[in-house]
């Protein structure tokens, strides 16, 4: 199972799943909306075993991917420190395998990442008992009020909410911390024959937060770099 970034491409798929798991369903364009608007927070769980294996070329060919799940999310259009999930489903087929837990974490953590989101808003109708759960007992999300005959069909919602910084202030601690441990550390390489080996160094990337600001960077020792490159 692969987790990642909706692509255009997919919407379609996604579109399907929606109106497979749930009765709010949207026009094209609004799933193009987010996807062209927020390009980092909604993700696609993919099924990766439907696709075929061919060793002889390219290893996978191009039958399309089986879109198992999704989160639609974005910024609130009048509040830019409030992330939004629009919608969030997962097949029958797929369930109870962690899915929708790991869609949400992604979203909200790219929330917090690419837009310095400070909470996330989302309604779910009382009954879904499911969706409730994941929400409060595996996320933390608090209920805020009741919405009185909130969907089409007058059934209330729950509107809830996440405090955003809360959620990630040891994981962005812990990112910041292991940032100023190897900052201008050099990590030193082997020398000899197993020195000209590709270099390692830990540097730090992303915005201002900097979740997941630490990746293995290729680095050149200046004996390998190509003048001018
Ligand atoms: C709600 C939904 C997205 C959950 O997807 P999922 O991938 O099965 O959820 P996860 O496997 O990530 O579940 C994480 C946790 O959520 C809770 N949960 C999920 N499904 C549950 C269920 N049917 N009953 C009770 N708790 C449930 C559990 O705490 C679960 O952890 P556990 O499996 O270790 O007990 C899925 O049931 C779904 O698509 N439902 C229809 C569409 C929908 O209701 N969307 C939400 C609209 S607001």
């Amino acid at each position: 199972m692969d987790i990642r970034l909706l692509r255009s491409s997919d919407i379609p798929n996604v579109q399907l799943a929606n109106l497979t798991n749930l009765p709010e369903n949207y026009f094209l364009k609004y799933y193009l909306y987010h996807a062209l608007s927020w390009p980092q927070l909604s993700y696609v769980a993919v099924d990766v075993s439907s696709l075929e294996y061919n060793a002889s070329s390219n290893p996978y060919t191009s039958k399309p991917p089986k879109i198992v799940g999704y989160v639609l999310a974005k910024i609130d259009e009048d509040n830019n420190q409030t992330g939004h999930i629009t919608s969030l489903s997962v097949m029958r087929t797929h369930r109870r395998l962690g899915l929708a837990e790991k869609l949400m974490r992604q979203s909200t953590r790219a929330m917090r990442e690419y837009y310095n989101a400070r909470d996330v808003s989302l309604h779910v109708r009382c009954s879904n008992q499911a969706a409730i759960g994941l929400y409060t007992e595996r996320l933390g999300f608090a209920r805020e009020k009741v919405e009185s005959k909130y969907y089409a069909d007058g059934e209330d919602a729950f509107s809830m909410k996440l405090d955003l910084v809360s959620a990630f202030k040891d994981e962005e601690k812990a990112a910041e911390g292991e940032g100023e441990k190897t900052d201008g550390v050099d990590e030193g390489g082997e020398v000899g024959e197993a020195g000209k080996k590709e270099e390692k160094k830990t540097v730090k990337v992303g915005r201002q937060l900097g979740v997941q600001s630490l990746v293995e960077n290729v680095v050149q020792k200046p004996s390998q770099q190509v003048a001018g490159a």
